[in-house]
């Protein structure tokens, strides 16, 4: 039994570390800066980076968000030149959000259908004046209505199926316009069929759908809720229709219908707390996997960096290697104008 053994060629991979101490001395990798970059697994570049936005009425606006510090409600004119000088600085694609002015609010979120909404309009300006500019759009009915809700609500019920009936008239108004990307970001479930359905009856073959598969309902994103003002309207909480964050299986079932229903991407959100879910998703089924470090982890990292306890640039750059390492392979965040600027220090620098 042993000789038979023996003579067995060797099956175990050669890649594990079979060493000891001293022979193996695991600090001879990291002694100087090039040999670390030389072996490092993982790493981040401009390209991975997705710039969400706040869009407003008017010209020449703009205005800070108080819990987002160095965020800003811009005007479209003003979202144009802020977007030309991020491309200019090799951020590839943005995530618009519209500010819809009180007075469009209403119950069933109609406005989010008008084909000249203020999203409607950022898009095709800003297509317009940048081409090359990946356009993401968020589908969902928050920003539309008065109750600060996703989808329609009856006696305190969200609706799905009613839902469902207006976000793929949405997301086909957002085409129109000229969205490369629609990103439906409001959990209802069936609504990625729906859409991939219609775009592919109106001839809108190429239009990419990058569903929020996973998104947990979070704390963290509390600052959003403030900059599109949809948090002073909101009155009770999300959970019927977003994940409870105890759960992670059925985040990859969730996962699992979207790409059966026609996802092309999928993004997990909040990012930073659902690391696990990241590698789980990426593991599970090999799709492009979007993390999503949103408002609240925005804030925490400002509100701490002002407060003198960390770095925010070298802070930031480790948030971003971790969701690489996780398996992420692109990170939405407010934050990609400070990275894209940290990392031509770093290619400069050699
Ligand atoms: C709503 C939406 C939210 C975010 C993106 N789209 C908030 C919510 O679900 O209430 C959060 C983004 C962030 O916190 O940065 N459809």
């Amino acid at each position: 039994m042993l000789m038979r053994q023996k003579s067995q060629p060797n099956v175990e991979p050669e890649t594990k570390p079979t060493g000891s101490y001293p022979r193996t001395r695991m600090r001879r990798l990291r002694q100087k800066g090039w040999i670390r970059e030389m072996v490092a697994e993982h790493s981040l570049s401009v390209s991975d980076l997705v710039w969400p936005v706040f869009i407003t009425e008017g010209k020449n606006q703009s205005e800070a968000i108080k819990s987002m510090p160095g965020v800003e409600r811009r005007s479209i004119d003003l979202t144009i030149k802020a977007l030309k000088e991020a491309h200019d600085n090799g951020i590839q694609a943005a995530a618009l959000f519209p500010v819809v002015p009180e007075e469009n609010k209403t119950m069933d979120g109609r406005e989010a259908l008008n084909p000249d909404n203020l999203m409607c309009r950022a898009i095709r300006e800003i297509k317009n004046a940048l081409p090359d500019m990946g356009i993401i759009t968020d589908v969902a009915l928050d920003p539309y209505t008065t109750h600060g809700h996703d989808g329609l609500v009856e006696d305190g019920k969200i609706l799905n199926d009613q839902t469902v009936d207006i976000l793929y008239q949405q997301s086909l108004a957002q085409a129109q316009a000229g969205a490369d990307i629609i990103a439906p970001s409001d959990m209802m479930d069936g609504r990625i069929g729906a859409i991939r359905d219609s775009l592919e009856n109106d001839g809108f073959h190429d239009t990419m759908i990058l569903s929020y598969a996973a998104k947990y309902a979070s704390s963290f994103y509390g600052p959003f809720r403030d900059a599109v003002g949809s948090g002073a309207h909101l009155k009770s909480d999300k959970k019927t229709y977003q994940m409870n964050p105890a759960n992670a299986d059925e985040a990859l079932r969730e996962v699992a219908l979207d790409i059966s229903e026609g996802a092309d991407m999928v993004m997990i959100k909040p990012g930073l707390p659902y690391l696990d879910i990241i590698h789980r998703v990426k593991e599970t089924f090999k799709i492009p996997t979007f993390a999503y470090h949103v408002s609240g982890e925005y804030a925490m990292l400002k509100a701490a960096a002002e407060y003198g306890c960390l770095d925010y640039d070298q802070a930031l750059f480790e948030t971003m290697l971790a969701f690489k390492r996780a398996g992420a392979d692109g990170v939405f965040t407010y934050a990609a104008p400070d990275i894209a600027k940290t990392l031509q220090k770093k290619s400069a620098k050699g």
